[in-house]
């Protein structure tokens, strides 16, 4: 009875881990198999501690907006994305090459995520950010199958609008920030407005707890938030210490005057 129960448990244990329950990368040209840190990330620097993604993918992710990005050319129906949309794609794309968070999603076969539960907030912010940009997706606006993707013989990207579709913009593809979200990549994320349990690729910080909260034998990381000092801050604490400088200086001088003239 006893040894029934243990196979019976055994089984089902083995039934139901499907998916990954210890960190581990998703399968692509610039995942590696399990994150680590990468010192030398151009872009998607939040995850710069513990990567999924080597420095490779980070350089295509670095320019704004952002053009060529693995075997995919962003530039569809001959524009550029606007800065503000750019940054969102560049944001999704950051989580899927380097998150090391998303393995509670991951399929152990297939090694691609699945359903992620993405925060509402950011679709919506996505979609507003994007309405008046175009895109050549045809149907529901499926990236992951209505796109050409590649290069021809000279090594040049292909044109990523396949012959025949029409260019439509965000509004009239997609009309909302959850049938963007649900359309885009296929069935890789889901759309939840739990304002907890969900992803936000903005905010990895809010991701690790998330993951932590799945179950209690998953480990997150997230990354120290990266400091930006910039130039104007140097000009500033450098001008501070020779105006303080200079006021010890005056100090020193209007001593030794008052004592002169004592003396
Ligand atoms: C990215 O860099 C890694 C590590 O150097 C390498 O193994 C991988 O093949 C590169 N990917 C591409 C698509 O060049
Ligand atoms: C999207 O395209 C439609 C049809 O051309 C147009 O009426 C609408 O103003 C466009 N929306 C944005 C936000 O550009
Ligand atoms: C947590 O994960 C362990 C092993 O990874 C699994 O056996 C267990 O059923 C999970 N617990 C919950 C509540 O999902």
């Amino acid at each position: 009875m006893m040894l029934l129960y243990n196979v019976v448990l055994i089984l089902s244990v083995i039934g139901a881990s499907t998916s990954f329950t210890t960190p581990t990368c998703p399968r692509g040209d610039y995942h590696k198999e399990t994150p680590s840190a990468e010192t030398h990330l151009q872009a998607c620097k939040q995850y710069t501690c513990d990567s999924c993604c080597f420095e490779n993918i980070t350089i295509e992710l670095a320019s704004v907006p952002i053009a060529q990005v693995g075997k995919l050319d962003y530039h569809q129906c001959s524009k550029q994305l606007t800065d503000a949309c750019s940054n969102q794609h560049t944001y999704l794309q950051c989580l899927y090459q380097c998150s090391p968070n998303l393995y509670p999603w991951m399929g152990k076969v297939t090694r691609i995520p699945n359903s992620i539960p993405l925060c509402s907030n950011f679709c919506d912010q996505w979609y507003l950010t994007c309405q008046a940009d175009m895109t050549c997706a045809p149907g529901v606006g499926n990236w992951k199958t209505g796109l050409n993707k590649g290069f021809d013989a000279d090594g040049n990207p292909v044109n990523p609008c396949k012959d025949g579709v029409m260019c439509r913009n965000y509004t009239e593809v997609y009309g909302s920030g959850q049938a963007l979200c649900e359309n885009i990549w296929g069935t890789m994320f889901t759309y939840t407005t739990d304002t907890t349990n969900c992803i936000d690729p903005s905010d990895p910080a809010h991701n690790a707890k998330f993951v932590e909260s799945l179950n209690s034998t998953f480990t997150s990381s997230v990354c120290a938030p990266v400091e930006y000092v910039d130039a104007g801050m140097i000009v500033g604490i450098v001008f501070g210490v020779l105006a303080a400088l200079g006021l010890i200086a005056a100090g020193v001088v209007f001593y030794m005057r008052q004592k002169k003239s004592k003396g």
